[in-house]
């Protein structure tokens, strides 16, 4: 789904409509701890401190930042989310990014820090999703036939005899892990940690 993505992609700034962040924003609860990854001009983030306690938002480029005051529970820090240790006591993540190829990596470190929450579209692309970060995914090879979406970011379907194939089937999506795709996105999420 990604393979052939180029990484200026993935560096680019672009808001979303006011459809996304409303759908973002009815994931966090009121009151939480958020860390907004790739928060671009900040308008997401801004709206994300009228509803949370704090925001940490991380911008890798400075010329995105506004220089206008920021509410006081609004944090913003200019780094490489990629490298910068992220703040501990997070509970909430949101990872708006279309092209993002470093879904594995950001998962991995929000777990370590802690989060349980991840709030984004970089698995499907168009949809916002929210991810429970505490529940285990199911290996993989367990899982007959159907949708799925891997911890690795990567997602698709396993084919089954067209018998077996139910509405449910078609609408439900399983959390797995070690999928098909695990080595390549691994590979790609690892390199630069
Ligand atoms: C598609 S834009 C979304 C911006 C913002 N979330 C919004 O919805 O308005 C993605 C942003 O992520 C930033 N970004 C990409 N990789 C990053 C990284 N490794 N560390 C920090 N920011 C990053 C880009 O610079 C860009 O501003």
């Amino acid at each position: 789904m990604r393979v052939g993505d180029d990484a200026a992609w993935e560096a680019m700034w672009a808001p979303y409509d006011n459809e996304t962040y409303a759908r973002t924003l009815g994931f966090v609860p009121r009151g939480a701890t958020v860390l907004d990854i790739g928060a671009g001009d900040l308008r997401l983030s801004r709206r994300l401190a009228e509803q949370a306690r704090r925001v940490y938002a991380i911008e890798r480029r400075p010329e995105l930042l506004p220089a206008t005051p920021l509410p006081p529970n609004l944090i913003v820090i200019c780094a490489d989310a990629r490298t910068l240790p992220f703040p501990a006591r997070i509970d909430t993540a949101v990872l708006l990014m279309r092209h993002c190829r470093h879904f594995a990596l950001y998962r991995t470190k929000l777990e370590a820090a802690g989060c349980t929450r991840l709030i984004t579209n970089a698995r499907f692309g168009m949809d916002v999703e929210c991810i429970d970060l505490s529940a285990r995914p199911r290996p993989y090879d367990e899982l007959a036939m159907g949708w799925y979406a891997c911890r690795c970011g990567a997602t698709g379907f396993v084919a089954g005899p067209p018998e077996r194939l139910t509405s449910s089937t078609l609408e439900h999506i399983t959390e797995v892990e070690n999928c098909p795709e695990c080595k390549h996105y691994g590979r790609i999420s690892h390199r630069i940690a």
